[in-house]
């Protein structure tokens, strides 16, 4: 339990500031994370009336949205916190490349 709470964004958010981890998501286990997102975002990812289109936006932009829901940061109603707070940050990382790769919606 503790490795899993010392894994996930707060903790790797400092390591990033100490630079000592790369940005580097993979595709196909973003794919495989993704199937908690589909149910609001939709199984392209192209939102509807209140959730935002995520497919095709730019991987960087993505991910920097994750890892601040992740910390807590602000949000509509704090959905998006509750689907990122206990991800690692490479997990965070293969969302956003995975969500990155779709074809826009
Ligand atoms: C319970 C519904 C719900 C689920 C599940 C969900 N989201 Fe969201 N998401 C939202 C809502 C609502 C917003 C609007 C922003 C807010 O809450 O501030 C949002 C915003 C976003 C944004 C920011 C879009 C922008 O244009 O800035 C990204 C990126 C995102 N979600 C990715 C994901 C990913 C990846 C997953 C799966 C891990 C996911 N979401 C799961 C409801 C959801």
């Amino acid at each position: 339990m503790m490795t899993r709470i010392a894994m996930t964004c707060t903790v790797t958010f400092l390591l990033l500031l100490a630079g000592s981890v790369y940005a580097a998501g993979n595709v196909e286990r973003g794919a495989d994370l993704s199937s908690d997102c589909i149910s609001c975002h939709g199984m392209e990812g192209k939102g509807n009336f209140e959730t935002p289109a995520i497919a095709g936006l730019d991987e960087e932009y993505i991910l920097d949205r994750l890892r601040n829901f992740c910390k807590g940061g602000k949000t509509i109603d704090g959905m998006m916190n509750t689907y990122t707070e206990d991800r690692t940050d490479q997990e965070l990382q293969d969302l956003a490349a995975f969500w990155a790769s779709k074809e826009k919606g």
